[in-house]
């Protein structure tokens, strides 16, 4: 039987710690990594990787059947605020990308997909605090009407072809290991480096920005999760709401003051604050607590500990 599991965008903010995490559940040679570019060493050394470009359907089916991949992990995607500058290349990076996965399940040459949504699917329109999973969706940003869109052709591939696919609306991803790229909440990321590098922040959002968050270790656990439950519990084949915490930028602030007393924080907000004040504010998560037992184990405080624990050697503190 076929059973390994291939990852295109592997080498992204996600798909670093993704990549690690699969390899240590199902063994280093059962996963596959891809990227247009090469990883670092540890990616290279620990396991297969093959350079694809994932708008390519050609060179991800080569490595589909020289591998005998069952399962894709569609990484690869351009952010929200690199997809503003960008419109065209953001939608047909997000949408070419995913209709090859997809029509490759449909092809019945892969088993099972997951694909990450966003809270960007929401718009200016939805209700902002406890936003719940079905509601208002006129998403703004390129980003977000192609996280939509793709939602939309999921739930439809699983109706009309049976294609197994699972998907999370995921909030702002907080990490260490790998930075993230032209996204709208990567303030809460550069906010500890810049703390531990500088004592100060200047924060392209205004104070009063709530967004919601999660650790990069809760959602990793989330995703692992959800591909691992059996699929009668998959009750949402478009793309599960997913909470942890929400908060503001004084509040990450106070938080890492706790740590760094003289830490402080500036506000010179530039075009993303027009991105994140579309975006809910806190999210209603309720079908995958119910659905496949979701549940976050890191608040801010613990982030922050986290965070500036791995950091801080880098920034010799
Ligand atoms: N973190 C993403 C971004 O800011 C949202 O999914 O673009």
């Amino acid at each position: 039987m076929k059973s390994r599991i291939l990852i295109l965008g592997a080498c992204g903010q996600i798909g670093t710690e993704l990549t690690t995490a699969l390899r240590q559940k199902y063994g280093n040679h059962k996963v596959i990594a891809s990227d247009i570019r090469e990883g670092d060493d540890e990616m290279m050394e620990n396991g297969p990787f093959e350079i694809i470009d994932a708008t390519n359907y050609e060179s991800i089916e080569n490595i589909v059947i020289q591998y005998e991949i069952s399962e894709v992990y569609l990484m690869a995607a351009m952010l929200s605020a690199t997809a503003e500058k960008f419109p065209a290349k953001a939608w047909q990076l997000n949408m070419s990308s995913l209709f090859n996965v997809l029509n490759l399940a449909k092809e019945k040459k892969i088993e099972k997909i997951f694909w990450p949504s966003s809270i960007a699917v929401f718009g200016p329109s939805t209700p902002k605090v406890n936003t719940p999973q079905r509601t208002v969706m006129e998403p703004s940003t390129v980003y977000g009407i192609s996280k939509q869109a793709g939602e939309r052709w999921c739930e439809y591939y699983f109706n009309k072809y049976g294609v197994d696919v699972r998907s999370i609306r995921y909030p702002g991803i907080i990490s260490w290991q790998t930075l993230p790229g032209g996204g709208t909440t990567d303030y809460a990321i550069d906010i500890y480096h810049k703390a531990l590098k500088h004592n100060k922040y200047i924060c392209f959002l205004k104070s009063g920005t709530t967004l919601p968050m999660i650790y990069m270790d809760d959602a990793i656990r989330a995703t692992l999760d959800l591909m691992s439950a059996s699929s009668e519990k998959i009750k949402i084949r478009s793309s599960y709401n997913l909470a942890a915490i929400s908060f503001e930028p004084e509040e990450i602030t106070a938080s890492i003051q706790k740590q760094l007393p003289d830490f402080k924080i500036e506000y010179e907000p530039d075009f993303r604050q027009n991105i994140a004040d579309s975006w809910p504010q806190s999210i209603d998560d309720t079908n995958a607590r119910v659905d496949w037992e979701w549940k976050h184990s890191y608040d801010l405080d613990a982030i922050t500990e986290d965070m500036l624990k791995n950091l801080g050697p880098k920034y010799n503190s």
